[in-house]
């Protein structure tokens, strides 16, 4: 029987090139995300071995319900994304941090928790948080703030639900629709710039994380650990 593999957040980029690559692997792929057009064109582009939901995964009502319905699974990885947050510090709006850690912080916290409740109990967790978290730039503070709290998690899920394995991966600039906030000439003005600063010089694909994500669901010494996946860009603060 082949291994089953649930994305959270995995009709659109990092979610998406990783279901793709985990079919690769022989595994049973379900994705889930909120937008059933969304999720019918991603499903529409995995094919065969591959099902999914539409779901919030800030509804934990849903995620229980969702994940009870699959009864087992092997590995879980938690993509969701939320609001940026973005802006100088002094005027972060307090209902725009909320939003942010509801869509991202406690978003993956529910998912997982949902998780958890099916998950074989030497499987593995992956969570998806950024680069941010760490990279002190000017007006993300809200933005590392969140993702920071999920990567905090991270070893202590490690001892905490073991035997099952806990990780993350933490992008850079990833070429993904996740940019289509911006309008396309600030899109490629950050993407230029981070090409320019990073020290492989380039923004990221979405097949990178699938394949730093690939590497952890089948590393079964590796637990605990957040890897960078970000073209060297949090060597160089300005990159970011
Ligand atoms: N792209 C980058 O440069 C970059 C950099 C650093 C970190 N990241 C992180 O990488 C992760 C994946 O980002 P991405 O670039 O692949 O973004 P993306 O292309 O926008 O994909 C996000 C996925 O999450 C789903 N999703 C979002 N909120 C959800 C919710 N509440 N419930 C269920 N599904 C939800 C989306 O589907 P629906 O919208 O239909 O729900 C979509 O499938 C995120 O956590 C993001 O913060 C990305």
């Amino acid at each position: 029987m082949s291994e089953r593999i649930v994305i959270v957040g995995g009709t659109s980029g990092i979610g998406l090139a990783t279901a793709e690559r985990q079919l690769l692997e022989g595994r049973e792929v379900v994705v889930t995300g909120r937008d059933p057009v969304r999720l019918d064109a991603a499903l529409e582009r995995l094919g065969k071995g591959a099902t999914g939901a539409s779901v919030d995964a800030r509804d934990e009502e849903a995620m229980r319900a969702f994940f009870g319905g699959l009864e087992r699974i092997d590995h879980a990885v938690i993509a969701v994304t939320g609001a940026t947050a973005a802006g100088p510090f002094s005027s972060i709006p307090a209902a725009a941090l909320r939003e942010a850690a509801e869509g991202k912080l406690i978003a993956q916290t529910i998912a997982a928790q949902a998780a958890m409740e099916v998950l074989r109990s030497d499987g593995s967790l992956t969570f998806v948080t950024a680069g941010s978290a760490g990279a002190a730039i000017p007006g993300t503070a809200g933005l590392a703030a969140v993702n920071a709290a999920v990567e905090a998690m991270v070893p202590v899920l490690a001892v905490e639900l073991a035997p099952a394995r806990v990780n993350a991966v933490s992008p850079g600039i990833i070429d993904t629709p996740w940019w289509d906030w911006l309008d396309p000439s600030a899109r490629q003005q950050t993407f230029d710039a981070y090409a320019k600063a990073a020290p492989v010089g380039r923004v990221g694909r979405a097949q990178y994380l699938a394949d730093a994500i690939a590497y952890l669901v089948d590393a079964t010494f590796t637990s605990g650990v957040v890897l960078a996946v970000d073209g060297g860009s949090r060597l160089v603060p300005s990159a970011l």
